[in-house]
């Protein structure tokens, strides 16, 4: 996507040979400051991972493959092996929720096996780069499909544009780029399809109104910020035609874990009549689980971001602002799972599919033994 004029993924590398090096936007200075970093060893990865300067599902994964290329560049001769197991196995343990992490390790630590020295760096960056190549063309290929839908409710509308409420940030930050609730959005908008999107803040950490909405302004995308609280009344008044979220682990049934709060808006939608879409690309998937309600593992973070908020005062400083008693405890879990039967359908790079069993292996037929 382009920022300030400049065609941007969110994780690439610059230089070659030894001088190669792997870059990425920091996420947690946006929408005040665009601040690309570099990341020169594993713990590097494993702190912009953990701490946030890149996340969502599919660039979590991608930022861990291009991590595995960095272990393979640094690794000592006489202990390859036991260098790249514990790399990832740091990596591994970063976030737990995000399905793409596993998986593209897994993708690595198979393209690697039997590998060492020179020849191991050039297979893992080969695969790092096919990893992020392929996420951004799912990616595209979701916008696609998305915009059938979109379009479909357009036609029936023709007088206004069409009402989309999102949660969290699904958009082309999440991901190398595109994004997947947001990039039917993008399709739509480049289509000349008139739409507008119902951002919902996101607290604890607000990546609706610090990234959702920066996105979206970027592209010129019509768009209003709304409390997390709002969406139920809107959908009541027939202010949303669709929600479309993202997600982070996608069970064989079709149950969705994605950023905490996303049931409420599920529960709010089934409640109301509106459709409720949830995009993905195959790398989302955990095929092992059925019952994401019981199996997903949901991150627990940091209280202080439940008790801490930060923004830019009047001054245009960066600060944080503490607004609860100093003495009150908090619990933060990052992600919720809404369950298939509230989902009317998976927008994925395959197509659109119900949000069961049946609907999923319908794309994904080399699953069935999964
Ligand atoms: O904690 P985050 O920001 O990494 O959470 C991920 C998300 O942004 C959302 O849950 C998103 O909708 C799915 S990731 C594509």
């Amino acid at each position: 996507m382009n920022v300030n004029g400049r065609h941007y993924r969110t994780i690439w590398t610059e230089g070659e040979g030894e001088g190669e090096t792997l870059f990425i936007i920091d996420q947690t200075t946006l929408p005040h400051e665009f601040r690309v970093r570099a990341l020169q060893s594993v713990d590097d990865v494993c702190s912009a991972i953990r701490d946030m300067w890149v996340r969502g599902a599919g660039l979590i994964g991608a930022t861990a493959a291009w991590g595995v290329w960095i272990a393979a560049r640094t690794a000592p001769a006489g202990d390859f092996c036991g260098f790249m197991t514990r790399s990832m196995d740091k990596l591994r343990t970063t976030r737990p929720t995000a399905s793409n992490l596993a998986w593209a390790l897994e993708r690595q630590k198979k393209a690697l096996a039997g590998l060492s020295g020179e020849e191991a760096v050039r297979v893992a960056r080969a695969e790092a780069q096919a990893i992020a190549d392929e996420d951004a063309d799912f990616c595209r290929r979701i916008g696609e499909h998305g915009l059938s839908i979109i379009k479909e409710v357009a036609e029936r509308h023709p007088d206004r544009a069409v009402n989309i409420l999102t949660h969290c940030n699904a958009g082309w930050l999440a991901f190398v780029d595109y994004g997947s609730a947001l990039s039917p959005v993008y399709a739509a908008f480049d289509a000349g399809i008139p739409v507008h999107v119902w951002v919902d803040e996101t607290r604890p950490r607000n990546q609706g109104a610090s990234l959702t909405a920066w996105e979206l302004s970027r592209h010129g995308v019509p768009h209003d910020l709304i409390a997390d609280n709002a969406g139920g009344h809107l959908m009541q008044h027939g202010m949303v035609d669709l929600v479309i979220t993202g997600a982070d682990r996608v069970t064989r049934c079709g149950d969705a874990a994605n950023k905490i709060g996303t049931y409420l808006k599920a529960l709010a939608a089934f409640d109301n009549k509106v459709p409720f879409y949830v995009a993905l690309p195959s790398s989302t998937y955990d095929f092992t689980l059925r019952d994401g309600v019981r199996d997903i593992p949901i991150e627990e973070r940091n209280a202080d971001e439940v008790r801490v908020v930060s923004g830019l005062s009047k001054g245009g400083k960066r600060e944080d602002v503490l607004i609860c008693p100093p003495e009150t405890p908090a619990r933060n879990w990052a992600f919720d799972v809404t369950p298939s039967r509230l989902i009317t359908g998976l927008i994925t790079e395959r197509g659109v599919c119900h949000a069961s069993e049946n609907g999923i292996l319908s794309l994904y037929p080399e699953r069935r033994n999964a």
